[in-house]
């Protein structure tokens, strides 16, 4: 099928290039002249596992190419739209203006038969206003939503063998659901379930989605702040509770808790739509969901002052892991960097360092002290805070790892390490929701 892509941002960017691996003759649109020559070269203006291999597979075939020039989108039959659904600067609400732009500069080239189809995360009630706004320009095309699940870090994996395929349809819709069958052919020929429903099933899909998980996890965390006055271990509780398959064990590691540039603002964003709707109270819970995730941060900052004796002022603080979670250098609303900047406001002399997430954190913050590997970080330092767990991090080993630092003592934000090698080696150990 011929498909464009509009915004080549994480999601568009992954959305052409496994498209164009699925047989699909593919053109990503963006209106940043600079991001799309570096797609044009290969280049990925992200870090995501397998993606720099596929792109240059896909550049090759020639059926990938990139454009900042919208009228390109012509001759192609699906048009997805994948551009940034951001938070309200002043606001929990979604800020709305580059879906909205995007199929404004779509619609003077659209034809009948097209299928525009919405994957950004939106709040439920745009896609029954966009298709009207379709359906009023008179070219025939119309509109479908089709939410997107992926997982940065696993999003090559999540967008060619996706765990649901949702099709969100106008009424009365009987050619959307078999174009979008023929774009997702592997995907359904392998079984993966479907879900075929209106616009504001499928919207809502979406941000329910990320607010249980957003839920589960502020849950293991509420049960780590309990756990901490109590002395019990919450990843044994995790582990006991896990066993249950009703509840089951993922998405319940305490810690820091959970940042990115989905899950907080999709569930402020949840909370401003309800609102809107008159049913936020359906929805307060979420608003508690944030908070738990917040205190994490605050906690960890005085666990950091409490290990190094009472102040931070002027202690020499290594910091391993700024990106929001491993295998991502996206530093969008990180509980890590957020430690990392209230240690710094608290006087602390941090020395930060991330396998990938360093140039973005350096971005947003210049003034912090970078280095590239965890011994230049941990140098003579006062404590260790280790804020993501990826994995060269939880292989380090206690013993050699204490010949570099000035005090032996570690923070495990992720609950990643083994205290009782840790402790074992002679370092203070002490974690979130842990004796
Ligand atoms: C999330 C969802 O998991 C995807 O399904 C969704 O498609 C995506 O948002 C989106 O809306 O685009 P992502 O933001 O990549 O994906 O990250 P997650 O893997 O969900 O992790 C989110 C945060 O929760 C991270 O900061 C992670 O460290 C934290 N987390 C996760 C925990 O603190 N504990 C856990 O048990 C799991």
């Amino acid at each position: 099928m011929k498909i464009s892509v509009i915004g080549c941002g994480y999601l568009g960017v992954v959305h052409a290039t496994c498209m164009t691996e699925l047989g699909h003759d593919v053109v990503g649109i963006d209106v940043d002249p600079e991001k799309i020559a570096l797609l044009a070269a290969g280049t990925p203006p992200f870090y995501e596992p397998h993606l720099p291999q596929m792109l240059s597979r896909a550049l090759a075939t020639g059926r990938l190419t990139f454009s900042t020039d919208i009228s390109v989108v012509v001759g192609s039959n699906v048009h997805f739209v994948a551009v940034g659904t951001p938070q309200m600067v002043g606001s929990d609400a979604v800020d709305l203006r580059f879906v909205n732009g995007a199929v404004a500069s779509l619609l003077p080239h659209l034809r009948a038969g097209d299928l525009v189809v919405g994957k950004s995360t939106v709040p439920v009630g745009t896609a029954q206003g966009l298709s009207r706004i379709i359906q009023q320009k008179g070219s025939g095309a119309t509109l479908a939503w089709n939410p997107e699940f992926l997982r940065e870090g696993f999003a090559v994996k999540d967008t060619l063998a996706p765990d649901r395929l949702v099709y969100g349809l106008a009424e009365g819709d009987d050619t959307g659901e078999a174009i979008l069958d023929e774009v997702y052919a592997r995907a359904i020929a392998i079984g993966t379930p479907k879900v075929v429903t209106n616009f504001a099933t499928a919207e809502l899909v979406k941000v329910a989605a990320n607010a249980f998980l957003a839920t589960k996890i502020s849950f293991i965390n509420a049960m780590a702040e309990v756990a901490e006055a109590t002395g019990a271990d919450v990843t044994q509780l995790a582990d006991a509770i896990g066993h249950d398959v009703r509840i089951g064990r993922r998405f319940l590691n305490a810690g820091l808790g959970f940042g990115g540039g989905c899950l907080p603002k999709d569930i402020r964003g949840f909370m401003a739509r309800a609102k809107e709707l008159g049913v936020d109270q359906a929805l307060t819970f979420l608003g508690e969901v944030d908070q738990i995730n917040n205190r994490r941060r605050e906690r960890m900052v005085d666990l950091a002052r409490e290990i190094v004796g009472g102040s931070l002022e002027g202690k020499r603080i290594a910091v391993l892991g700024l990106a929001f979670k491993p295998d991502s250098d996206d530093v969008r609303d990180s509980p890590a960097l957020d430690v990392a900047l209230r240690l710094v406001e608290s006087g602390a002399a941090v020395i930060a360092t991330d396998p990938q997430a360093v140039a973005t954190a350096r971005r947003r913050y210049p003034d912090m002290t970078y280095v590239t590997t965890p011994d230049e970080a941990a140098k003579d330092a006062d404590a260790v805070l280790l804020l993501t767990e990826w994995q060269e991090y939880r292989a380090l080993d206690p013993l050699a790892f204490g010949e570099i630092v000035g005090t032996k003592a570690i923070l495990d934000g992720r609950n990643c390490l083994d205290p009782g090698a840790w402790r074992a080696a002679g370092w203070t150990y002490r974690a979130l929701g842990r004796p």
